[in-house]
């Protein structure tokens, strides 16, 4: 059987790994795997290319994807969902595995639905946003670089007597602002999910001020839109010297931590072995209490994710 691997939306780290072991273990299973370049937009365009073990060789430490990415809003007419049917259909291919977010899975339904393609996705991004899935591919290193960059915020932060409002990726999802909050010792942290009183915080954090706290430092949801709002409120009320450092991108590089590149595998032969068992495809890949399995990508899609109710308890402790 031919099957195809793409990633499609904002890249995450770990997506060269489950590449890689989507053309290794494809290969193994004596089957033939093929790589899209540029996601949707190649898909497309026909940039498909038939891959051996050559293609993915040292990649697996590296950030990005070396098959590359792309949003498309092409995608969105029939014209072209048609036109990149043909392309599989040419190459005779018969499974797709698609690394993405929401987006790119409901994507997919819609093209699955219209035409003759089986498909697996795997959740890929840094956002963690996906429902019916504890963990997306990216997320673990996407942590661990917020991480070392608060661990070095708080170095100069308690050494000049400061406040630090640090904003974090995420979009409407507030996952990576709580725990790394949680996990770096934060004093404030704001989310999307929770509504943020700044009369509590106030009254807690005057407390700790005059009971001789020097620094602070505040963590912010990108998707909430109050970093500048924050940096104010605690330069006026608390009377900390504040400076505003935002993240951005560099969440999203980076050499994949050990987790991502173990996920990174169990993920793609998850999905290999799906398409190849003849089973019902149109499944996304999931991990759910310490164990990976399938979820309809109906499911997938249809649900709104919600962070989990034992992470907001514990950043409640910091209102
Ligand atoms: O979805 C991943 C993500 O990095 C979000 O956290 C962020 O809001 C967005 O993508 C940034 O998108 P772009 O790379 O297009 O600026």
């Amino acid at each position: 059987m031919n099957l195809a691997i793409m990633c499609s939306g904002g890249d995450a780290p770990g997506m060269n790994a489950a590449v890689k072991k989507f053309v290794d273990y494809t290969e193994e299973r004596g089957e033939t795997p093929y790589l899209i370049f540029d996601g949707l937009e190649g898909l497309i365009d026909g940039r498909i290319k038939r891959a051996s073990h050559a293609d993915v060789a040292g990649i697996l430490h590296r950030g990005g994807s070396v098959i590359r990415s792309s949003r498309s809003q092409r995608f969105y007419e029939y014209d072209y969902r048609k036109q990149a049917y043909e392309n599989l259909r040419k190459e005779g291919i018969e499974g797709l595995v698609v690394l993405g977010g929401d987006g790119s899975f409901r994507a997919m339904e819609r093209f699955c639905g219209e035409f003759d393609v089986r498909f697996v996705g795997i959740p890929t991004t840094i956002d963690n946003d996906i429902y019916g899935t504890d963990y997306c591919l990216g997320v673990d290193t996407a942590l661990n670089t917020i991480r070392d960059a608060l661990d070095k915020i708080y170095d100069t932060a308690s050494t000049f007597n400061r406040a630090f409002v640090v904003e974090v990726m995420g979009r409407e999802c507030g996952y990576l602002a709580a725990i790394s909050a949680i996990s770096s010792g934060a004093e404030i942290c704001v989310i999307p999910e929770v509504d943020f009183n700044r009369a509590v915080a106030e009254e807690r954090l005057k407390e700790e001020i005059a009971a001789g706290r020097r620094y602070i430092l505040a963590i912010v949801a990108e998707g909430t839109g109050r970093t500048e709002e924050i940096a104010r409120w605690i330069e006026n009320s608390l009377g900390f010297e504040t400076r505003v450092t935002v993240l951005g991108h560099i969440q999203r590089g980076g050499a994949p931590t050990t987790f991502d590149r173990m996920m990174g595998f169990e993920f793609a032969v998850t999905a290999v072995d799906r398409l190849l068992s003849g089973e019902k495809a149109n499944r996304v890949t999931v991990w759910k209490n310490g164990a990976i399995g399938l979820l309809d990508i109906e499911s997938v899609v249809s649900h709104k994710n919600r962070l989990n109710p034992h992470h907001l308890a514990m950043l409640n402790r910091l209102d």
